[in-house]
């Protein structure tokens, strides 16, 4: 069986880790499976990219496409002209994506176009939000996919209910908190840490569309994170797309902005933090594994267990729902989270298994 795994952004990045070592783990045992490693190069800063190379000791990719930025359909449409290339030369059995970004819904429709199965890993997430480009990418994707590899009975459902047969389903598990387990131990504070004082701050990262391309809204906010953290440290990695719609912004005393930092750093801050403020998804994730208190500048979310059983609020962009939040924390009336079903580290194990035992491939 010959795989070819896709990734292309950040997040990508800590998801095909370890479903890598563990073809690697499966191929060493004897099991017939050849994998290839495409990088879209949809992120490219060393930053975004490399760093998760060398920090997840995750092979150098057999092809890069070095597609660059771009609007959508120009990104899109590049990752899709070159991948086809890619296959041209291959004799793939599966193409394998993960997530929900651009590079995902590109491969998918690629190989699919070219009679080449596709698995979806972290398949059947749904927002219901159809202004976010990953919900339109985990739509196109799970509707042209062959195999679903999901991270929750919700995902399961939603499935289900857009008519996929339950043989082709696979409750897996989630391969981000694979790496986070096997990560744990490595995690250290980064340098800026010797300026905050490290029992009191407060963790934020702001990189969607929605909350960052209007610099008023994204001015108001930090604004009002800083006025109602006043008493903490706020630690702010800051997405490239983010420094841009940050000049001319006065930066209060207690907000730390850095550039994105590595994984084991970053990890360190998620797990110590008082309280982590984020729009993004695989956050949510993170604390709820990790039991932190945090909150969702989001009006939804396509990983509704972080809310329902895990450690995360939305608030989309209401402040006083904000302040409200903070308070209740103040007071220590945080809800205590509970870890997902198969949230513990193995789903690349079940993914490689599940692998091997379809029939007729
Ligand atoms: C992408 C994903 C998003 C994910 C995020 C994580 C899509 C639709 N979005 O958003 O789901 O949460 O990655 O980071 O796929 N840029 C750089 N260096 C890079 C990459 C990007 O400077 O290495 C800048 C460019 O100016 C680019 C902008 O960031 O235009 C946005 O990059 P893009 O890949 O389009 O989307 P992200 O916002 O990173």
């Amino acid at each position: 069986m010959h795989v070819v795994l896709v990734a292309g952004a950040r997040p990508n990045f800590m998801k095909i880790a370890p479903i890598l070592a563990e073809m690697r783990k499966a191929r060493e045992e004897g099991a017939d499976i050849q994998y290839t490693l495409v990088h879209t190069g949809q992120h490219y800063d060393k930053n975004l990219s490399d760093h998760f190379f060398e920090d997840l000791g995750i092979p150098d990719p057999d092809f890069n496409l070095n597609v660059g930025s771009g609007s959508h359909a120009r990104q899109t449409a590049a990752i899709m002209c070159a991948f086809e290339d890619v296959l041209a030369g291959l004799t793939a059995d599966l193409v394998m994506v993960v997530g929900d970004v651009n590079s995902t819904l590109a491969c998918s429709i690629t190989a699919k176009k070219l009679g080449i199965k596709v698995a979806h890993v972290e398949a059947g997430l749904r927002s219901r939000d159809l202004s976010m480009p990953e919900e339109i990418n985990r739509m196109v994707t799970d509707s042209i996919s062959d195999y679903f590899f999901t991270t929750s009975d919700q995902a399961n459902r939603n499935l289900l209910n857009a008519g996929v047969v339950k043989e082709r389903i696979f409750f897996v598990g989630n391969t981000m908190i694979d790496t986070l387990v096997r990560e744990l131990p490595r995690i250290k504070p980064p340098d800026l840490l010797k300026h905050v004082d490290i029992s009191r701050y407060v963790l934020v990262t702001i990189h969607r569309p929605s909350n960052v391309d209007d610099t008023d809204l994204l001015f108001n906010t930090l604004d009002s994170l800083s006025q109602l953290l006043s008493d903490k440290d706020i630690v702010f990695p800051v997405h490239p797309r983010t420094w841009k719609s940050l000049t001319g912004y006065s930066i209060p005393k207690n907000l730390h902005l850095c550039d994105p930092l590595r994984y084991h750093e970053f990890l360190y801050l998620v797990k110590n933090a008082w309280l982590v403020i984020t729009d993004s998804g695989g956050i949510q994730e993170e604390t709820t594994y990790l039991r932190v208190p945090c909150i969702t500048l989001r009006e939804n979310t396509e990983r509704p267990e972080t809310v329902t059983i895990g450690s995360n609020h939305l608030v989309g962009n209401n402040m006083i729902l904000l302040k409200e939040l903070i308070d209740e924390l103040r007071s220590g009336n945080w809800k205590v989270g509970v870890i997902p079903p198969k949230w513990e580290g193995r789903a690349a194990e079940r993914i490689v298994s599940s692998l091997m035992g379809i029939d007729n491939f």
